[in-house]
């Protein structure tokens, strides 16, 4: 049995993982503040329950803006939770645990969107009060939405920073490359074509062969060659560091609204 609290974007994202690997819908409770997002839910979800306030729990899922997490915690704890699982942004695991007791394992995490398709990636960290199994409980969870890795708390912020928001990285690259390849002749619809593909196929490259990165960048760059002008531009623009200063600031930023 499993509680959900927020049945928004990342919530239902994860109900629907769970549900399709063989999760029953009678075991999914969501609770879900917004009359015309439960009646969406109760289409998406049928056998599900779909309801507005919290009742008993056993385990649940805070699902909620980050400024509701801490609430909702401590509610879920005094309705008998034993274990919260909070994917809720810059809020530590050691407030959500305080809020909590000691009755109730909180476990934090930062999964990203990608989860809507089964695809995210999430990592998580235990409160000083989880056992090895909360945390297990916790990644079988999220995974199934994606792989799950494990990281101390004091990394979340670079969590964030590289997966969290990562999504919006490569979302900007696809806008600017396909704009670019419109300068270029193409048409739009075409650049668009061209690009999605291009970012998928390069994923799954990098997932189902495991080889380096720069490994699978070196056999599409011949020396001399068209890659090779290309790498060379953006070798000299400062991709590299670019990227680096993205991260740093995306820490910064999480840190900021963690506190
Ligand atoms: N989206 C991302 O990329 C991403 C990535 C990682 C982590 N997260 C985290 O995931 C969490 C949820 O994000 P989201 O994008 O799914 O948000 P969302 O789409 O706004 O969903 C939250 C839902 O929870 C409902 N709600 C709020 N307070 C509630 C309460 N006390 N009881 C029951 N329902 C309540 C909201 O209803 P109302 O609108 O009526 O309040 C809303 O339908 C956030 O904490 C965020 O930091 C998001």
């Amino acid at each position: 049995m499993i509680t959900f609290v927020g049945g928004g974007n990342m919530g239902s994202a994860i109900v629907a993982g769970l549900l399709k690997a063989g999760w029953q819908p009678a075991d999914v409770t969501i609770v879900e503040h917004s009359t015309d997002r439960r009646a969406v839910l109760a289409e998406m979800f049928p056998g599900t329950q779909i309801v507005s306030e919290i009742g008993d729990v056993e385990n649940a899922v805070i699902a909620v803006k980050p400024g509701a997490a801490a609430e909702v915690c401590a509610q879920l704890a005094a309705a008998g939770a034993r274990r919260v699982l909070s994917i809720a942004a810059g809020v530590s695991v050691e407030t959500l645990q305080a809020r909590a007791g000691d009755s109730c394992a909180v476990v934090r995490s930062m999964p990203n969107t990608p989860a809507l398709v089964g695809e995210g990636v999430s990592a998580v960290c235990g409160s000083a009060r989880c056992s090895d199994a909360d945390v297990q409980w916790a990644e079988a969870i999220l995974g199934a939405v994606g792989t799950v890795v494990r990281v101390e708390e004091r990394l979340m912020d670079a969590v964030t920073a590289v997966s969290g928001s990562g999504p919006a990285y490569l979302f900007l690259v696809a806008e600017a490359l396909i704009d670019a390849g419109v300068k270029e002749g193409l048409s739009r619809d075409v650049a668009d074509a061209l690009v999605r593909q291009l970012l998928v196929g390069s994923g799954r490259l990098l997932q189902q062969t495991g080889e380096d990165p720069a490994e699978l960048r070196r056999k599409v760059t011949s020396p001399n060659g068209v890659t090779a002008a290309a790498i060379a531009t953006l070798e000299s623009a400062g991709l590299r560091s670019t990227l680096e200063e993205t991260v740093r600031s995306a820490v910064k930023r999480s840190r900021e609204m963690g506190q």
